[in-house]
């Protein structure tokens, strides 16, 4: 089976490499061009940060063909040649490719990105033949400001979005079942939501969202000095969020094992899939374990009632502007459906999704900071955090 993987420079598609390969397809990835590096040396880049050792990262390589093109440009970038040869000789398109960034400033090249880059490859695809499958990795978050339990077979409904990121992908996805319906796009879909690191060694590259706020607390703690009982350090800091909002969270190596499940079982093609989490942990028990590995107290999840009864300290301002683009996350969040993704797969064959519990969130959070934030090599076993010693500085805090 031939497979066109865009994005496999990318957290979700340098997992997806690999395991495309092990399952016997060959992978053709479409690499965007960069002056610094070529795209075989970006690739196996990528790849080192997630195969276990480089014996497995030079074993992908008599498998895969890396084209260098831009799926912005018209026919891909690629010569005429090239383009006929990737359109007559491909069986599946994986569209994972996106411009994911949250920030307002890049929004008009995140829709040529998502939108007209997703659009690009499904020219491909029809001019391909109707036999030739369309997998397209959209979010979870097309629900925008949604809240309530939101269904696969839901897309628009009228629904406002906390960024362009959102907004391009509900479009994206809108233009993808339109060709489906209207020129007969071979199309699935697959929802992840937040995807976060291993689920046995917290191994990721990625480090935003709630990472971030763990990051932000222990440069914090370094500013006081002032112990409880415990000697946790009191760091009192207030961040606006709901703590009973739910965060869904759901381990790289599950969506990985999901997109391959349902990838590689045609009868599960066709339809649209929440690949997220059925039980995923609130905000305030994020808070929980966040504090206790740490070693941090005081700090508070609270409303903006409360929040207001006092000016906002320096740090907590700090704190707002390093988070800012995740600020309405922590407001809401529906609960997604995955009755689709239950009855794609023949039972005993379905992944099982691994808890999100205390004992994951800390193995996630402790790779973060076992890890220098992706900047020292981990050992693949899992990670027991080893706290840094407490720097006796003055605190700074409100
Ligand atoms: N991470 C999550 O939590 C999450 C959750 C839900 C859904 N998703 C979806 O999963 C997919 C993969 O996300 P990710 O987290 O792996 O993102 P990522 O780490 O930011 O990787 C994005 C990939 O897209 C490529 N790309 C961006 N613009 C491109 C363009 N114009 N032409 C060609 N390639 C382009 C990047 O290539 P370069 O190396 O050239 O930059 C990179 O390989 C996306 O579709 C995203 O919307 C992600």
């Amino acid at each position: 089976m031939n497979v066109l993987l865009t994005g496999a420079t990318g957290f979700l598609g340098s997992h997806l490499v690999p395991e495309l390969v092990k399952e016997g397809c060959k992978v053709t990835c479409l690499l965007r061009p960069q002056n610094k590096k070529d795209a075989v040396s970006r690739l196996r880049e990528s790849l080192e940060n997630t195969c276990s050792d480089q014996a497995m990262v030079e074993g992908i390589f008599p498998h895969i063909t890396v084209l260098e093109g831009d799926i912005v440009q018209d026919r891909l970038g690629l010569e005429e040649k090239v383009y006929c040869l990737l359109r007559d000789e491909t069986d599946h398109i994986l569209h994972c490719a996106a411009s994911t960034s949250f920030s307002p400033d890049v929004e008009k090249e995140q829709w040529k990105s998502n939108v007209g880059g997703t659009e690009n490859l499904v020219r491909l695809a029809l001019e391909a033949g109707p036999s030739v499958g369309f997998h397209y990795v959209g979010t979870a978050y097309v629900a925008g400001d949604r809240d309530g339990v939101v269904y696969e077979n839901e897309l628009d409904v009228g629904q406002g979005f906390y960024n362009g990121y959102e907004k391009s992908k509900c479009f994206a996805e809108k233009m993808l079942h339109r060709y489906s319906l209207e020129k007969g796009l071979n199309l699935t879909v697959y929802r992840p939501s937040i995807i976060v690191g291993d689920s046995s060694t917290g191994r990721t590259v990625l480090f935003n969202g709630m990472y971030l706020f763990v990051r932000f607390l222990q440069v914090a703690k370094q500013s006081f000095n002032e112990t409880d009982s415990r000697g946790r350090v009191k760091v009192p800091i207030r961040l606006l969020g709901n703590p009973e909002v739910t965060k869904n969270f759901v381990h790289i190596d599950y969506v990985v094992e999901m997109i391959k499940a349902i990838f590689t079982h045609p009868e599960a093609h066709g339809k649209t899939y929440h690949i997220t989490h059925d039980n995923p942990p609130t905000l305030g028990f994020i808070r929980e374990v966040i504090l206790d590995l740490i070693g941090v107290t005081d700090t508070q999840l609270v409303g903006q009632e409360s929040f207001n009864m006092e000016p906002a300290t320096d740090l907590e301002d700090l704190l707002r502007q390093q988070i800012n683009f995740y600020a309405p996350y922590l407001q809401k969040e529906p609960s997604f459906d995955t009755s689709n993704i239950k009855s794609a797969i023949p039972p005993g064959q379905c992944p099982e999704c691994p808890p999100m519990d205390r004992k994951a969130l800390e193995t996630l959070f402790s790779y973060a900071v076992k890890s220098k934030w992706g900047r020292k090599k981990v050992s693949q076993e899992t990670v027991p955090v080893q706290l840094p010693g407490q720097t006796a500085r003055q605190g700074k805090g409100r």
